[in-house]
């Protein structure tokens, strides 16, 4: 949700940024834009433009000026539409200014402030660069401390002064912003993955402290002026990991990366064949002293909720709801000291997720987080965390983060059922073989893709398609509807089989893609009925079963069949399956499969 980068230092600017926009681009893809400080005595420079990185790219080519010290912002549209005005940086006196996130009160600033009619764009981070810029009389603290005490919202703030020239200042509260210093320079992104490619060792910017980049230092004081030394993170992936190493595209990339990251967030994480998390730190207490657990999570992390609440609440035999964040903070929800909370999140910044974090801390609950992104804000504020280890996943549609939110789910309700004496030690070292042995089961679909393209190619005429299931099978289909139309466009809704026939089955005609899950043996015979009930009406039927089950004849017209014998475990074969339809669809229609319109990787608005 929008991507900030700043440079000073000796290597060029205008390249660093441009690179690092481009690493960044996945948080945001309405527009783009760049501001210098071109050195003493001259002006600043602001290019700015509608469009994608490359089109800034594009506009960039003819530059001569040669500048060390700049800022960079890649746009997801909230307040004000797309358009060069509106994209950032925004100037207002000396004040060079990019924002991620959101300041609520924009329009009392506007009043209060008398700024009416003299703004230039329609956004709420203008204001905040007038707002500075009417504080500012030479010194920055004194402008910064000023501004954020009267603005309210989400922010990371990347400011420039027009006679500060080899200087960058950064104050941030909710949305993420990570800072570096090393022999080239110092650097502030939204996200490591910008700085990836100069160092390893970066800090998350504190809230509410304002970090100065100079050429030579990174700095850091509290709103006293106080200075303050940030703690020291070092990422444990390398440049090539954010890459697409070949691959046509970074989903496709991710796809393939599952087996990997599964062995990655599995492995680690057993001991004699039963899962052991005190290098995480996580005691059974938290397991065993609750009695309800709720789980927390945005889109693709919530689809996993389901999978882990229709896997664990049958065996711990304890209430587990799903929540939707943005829906739970605002709801008085059903939290108190005896609720785990599992918080669910890829980025670790989502701000609803967080939201609802912070209110569940609030009502008593302990927190556990299942978190990809090392030291993010909601991995800090939890009271325990589980890393997934997918490393960066760059295409905004997840994929290797849901496998391992799906792998730490199958986990964590494993040590839970040993310590709440639901599972034996024989049983949960026979659970964890099955999950271990289901990496292989991925991986054969990775290696028979050439079947999914087939039926990708049948998907990608239809405007509406269906995925059915029923139990496990239904919450796995959740992801699948999900996947295939947030890449491809297509119409795209799940439902538990057995519900069809109340009003969605009227939108069955004859060609309509019915993607029916049947791996679940106890309800299979159920299932393979409602798909009569949408053959019989013309659908389009493509079928999942485990190997080996008996398909009648002609209920379906494409079959896979996933080589997992226990049910409990199909959903990561499945899972890839479904995946590769919605890339392959997305890519046969010729569409952006990486950065799909309208959407961004990391929410941080709300
Ligand atoms: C955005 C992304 C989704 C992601 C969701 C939650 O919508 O496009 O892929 O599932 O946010 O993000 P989180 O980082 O909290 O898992």
């Amino acid at each position: 949700m929008c991507g900030i980068i700043g440079y000073t230092g000796h290597l060029d600017a205008l390249t660093v940024l441009l690179r690092g926009l481009e690493q960044l681009e996945y948080r945001g893809y309405d527009s783009a834009g760049i501001a210098m400080l071109s050195g003493e005595g001259e002006d600043r420079l602001l290019i700015k433009k509608a469009g994608p990185v490359a089109t800034l790219k594009d506009a960039c080519e003819e530059l001569e000026v040669r500048s060390h010290c700049g800022i960079g912002h890649t746009r997801w549209a909230t307040h004000g539409g797309v358009n060069d005005t509106n994209a950032h940086p925004h100037i207002a006196g000396k004040v060079t200014l990019i924002h991620n996130g959101i300041i609520e009160n924009y329009h009392n600033l506007i009043e209060k402030f008398g700024f009416r009619g003299s703004l230039v764009s329609e956004t709420d981070t203008e204001v905040a660069a007038r707002l500075l810029d009417y504080y500012y009389h030479g010194d920055p603290y004194e402008a910064i401390r000023k501004t954020i005490r009267e603005i309210t919202g989400s922010y990371a703030f990347c400011i420039m002064f027009e006679d500060i020239h080899d200087k960058i200042f950064c104050v941030r509260n909710v949305s993420p912003m990570v800072a570096a210093h090393m022999e080239d320079g110092s650097f502030v992104a939204s996200d490591v993955t910008a700085l990836i490619p100069y160092t390893k060792r970066y800090f998350v910017i504190p809230e509410y402290q304002i970090v100065t980049l100079a050429g030579d230092s990174v700095s850091v004081q509290d709103l006293k002026g106080d200075p303050v030394t940030p703690e020291m993170l070092e990422v444990n992936w390398n440049v090539e990991a954010a890459q697409k190493n070949g691959f046509p595209h970074f989903m496709l990339k991710e796809i393939h990366e599952q087996p990997e990251a599964l062995r990655n967030t599995i492995m680690p994480r057993l001991e004699n064949g039963l899962p052991d998390f005190s290098e995480d730190g996580i005691p059974d207490a938290v397991f065993s002293g609750c009695d309800k657990i709720a789980i927390v999570a945005c889109g693709t992390a919530m689809y996993a909720g389901m999978v882990g609440k229709a896997l664990i609440e049958p065996i711990l035999k304890i209430p587990v709801s799903v929540n939707i964040a943005s829906e739970f903070r605002y709801e008085s929800p059903l939290v108190d000291e005896k609720t785990l909370v599992l918080v669910i999140s890829q980025s670790g910044e989502t701000i609803d997720t967080l939201a609802a974090l912070r209110l569940s801390k609030e009502c008593g609950a302990k927190v556990l987080s299942v978190v990809n992104v090392k030291g993010s804000t909601i991995a800090r504020e939890s009271d325990h965390v589980f890393y997934t280890h997918a490393g960066p996943e760059i295409a905004v549609a997840s994929t290797k983060a849901y496998m391992v939110q799906l792998a730490s789910l199958y986990l964590i309700g494993c040590r839970m059922s040993m310590a709440r004496g639901k599972f034996t030690e024989a049983q949960a070292r026979d659970f964890i073989s099955r999950l271990t042995s289901s990496i292989s089961a991925v991986q054969k679909i990775l290696d028979n893709k050439k079947r999914i393209k087939e039926a990708a190619a049948v998907v990608a005429k239809a405007q509406d398609a269906f995925f059915v299931g029923r139990g496990l099978d239904y919450a796995f289909s959740l992801e699948g509807a999900l996947k295939l139309k947030e890449i491809s466009y297509i119409h795209a809704e799940a439902y538990a089989a057995g519900e069809l026939k109340h009003g969605t089955i009227a939108l069955i005609e004859e060609k309509t893609p019915v993607i029916a899950l049947a791996t679940q043996d106890h309800i299979y015979g159920k299932t393979i009925s409602n798909i009569r009930e949408v053959r019989a009406r013309g659908a389009f039927v493509i079928l999942i079963t485990k190997t080996g089950a008996e398909i009648p004849e002609d209920i379906c017209d494409i079959h896979f069949a996933v080589p997992v014998p226990h049910d409990r475990f199909t959903v990561f074969p499945v899972a890839v399956i479904l995946q590769l339809l919605a890339y392959y669809t997305s890519d046969l229609k010729g569409l952006n499969v990486d950065k799909p319109r309208n959407l961004a990787k990391s929410v941080t608005v709300e």
